[in-house]
């Protein structure tokens, strides 16, 4: 049954930006801000990954150090290591996340290491961050389709799901990182996810490559998942994947969510105007309907 209420995890300025041609830290504090002004609760503000990786990710600490900090708003870091999770510590990050693939080529390609591999540097960050006392979240890409090999069985994705439940993520965001899904795909997928993780410990996180990220939402709501991840303006893409496009808008889920009837405590207009202010930054439209429905208006 669908939930009655829904977080919403802005990723715009992390999963959206990474992809992008890079824009100041001063105009991704001031994205952050009219989030979390927005009503935003939750918010990925950067990556403490390799800069050589991810040259757009490399002014995270100047970016966390710069926000301002609003009562109750989560401002969580990509961490794929122990050395990244001190770096968000040190700027005292709300939470950090941990990312696996459900795709042993994703996982070279992305973090360069073997799934088990990279299960085994997850450790001493979860060791750590329970020393610390951070929450920490865990991704899971590739969960309907990898660039690389294709399908990926269903049965892969509960197993990495479920040994990131286990290590101790409070909560797993099943990534369709390209973009692939559709609802039989995503449905089967849940399946075997939902056998071994329950639905109240799960997100989805879906890219909107070929326009199937609303109708998937919509699944995993009916499968009673309540957090949904996006991007303010639709923004990004996928840079190990030609073609692919950024996350589910914001605006889009948002509206939708209205729709529905579904509480989520962000204001739509004000959600758009970030969406405008950021995309002008980047100089282009935004990728959200919405967005530009309400921008002709
Ligand atoms: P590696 O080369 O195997 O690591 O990379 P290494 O430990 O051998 O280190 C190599 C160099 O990186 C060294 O520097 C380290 O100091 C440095 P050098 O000696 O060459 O000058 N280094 C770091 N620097 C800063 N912060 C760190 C860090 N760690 C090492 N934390 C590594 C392994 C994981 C570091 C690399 O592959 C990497 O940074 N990958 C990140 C890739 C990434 O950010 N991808 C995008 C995010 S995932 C995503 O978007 C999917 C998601 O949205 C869900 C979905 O859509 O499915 C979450
Ligand atoms: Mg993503």
């Amino acid at each position: 049954s669908f939930p009655k209420q829904v977080r919403i995890v802005e990723v715009g300025p992390r999963d959206g930006l990474q992809n992008e041609s890079t824009v100041s830290a001063s105009d991704k504090v001031t994205l952050i801000n009219m989030l979390s002004a927005a009503g935003h609760s939750y918010i990925e503000s950067g990556a403490f990954v390799s800069p050589k990786w991810v040259p757009q990710m490399a002014d995270s600490a100047d970016v966390f150090s710069s926000i301002t900090r609003k009562a109750g708003v989560t401002y969580a870091a990509l961490t794929p290591n122990l050395k990244g999770y001190e770096a968000a510590k040190a700027v005292a990050a709300t939470e950090v996340a941990i990312f696996g693939a459900a795709s042993e080529a994703f996982s070279q390609k992305n973090i360069n290491c073997s799934i088990s591999e990279s299960l085994a540097r997850f450790a001493p960050v979860m060791d750590a961050a329970k020393a610390d006392g951070i929450k920490v979240r865990g991704y899971v890409s590739c969960v309907v389709g990898c660039p690389y090999q294709g399908d990926v069985a269903p049965t892969d994705v509960a197993r990495v799901a479920k040994a990131l439940l286990d290590m101790g993520c409070y909560e797993i965001s099943l990534g369709d990182t390209i973009g692939v899904g559709t609802p039989d795909k995503v449905n089967a997928m849940l399946d075997a996810v939902l056998a071994v993780v329950p639905a109240d410990k799960l997100a989805v996180h879906f890219h909107d490559t070929y326009g199937q990220a609303l109708t998937n939402i919509y699944v995993a709501l009916s499968r009673g998942i309540a957090v949904i991840d996006s991007a303010v303006a639709g923004l990004g893409g996928c840079p190990y994947a030609a073609g692919a496009s950024g996350n589910v808008a914001s605006e889009d889920v948002v509206y939708l969510l209205n729709g529905l009837g579904i509480s989520h405590g962000i204001d739509l207009t004000a959600l758009a105007q970030a969406g405008w202010f950021i995309t002008d930054k980047l100089g282009k439209q935004p990728s959200s309907k919405v967005g530009l429905a309400l921008k002709a208006k």
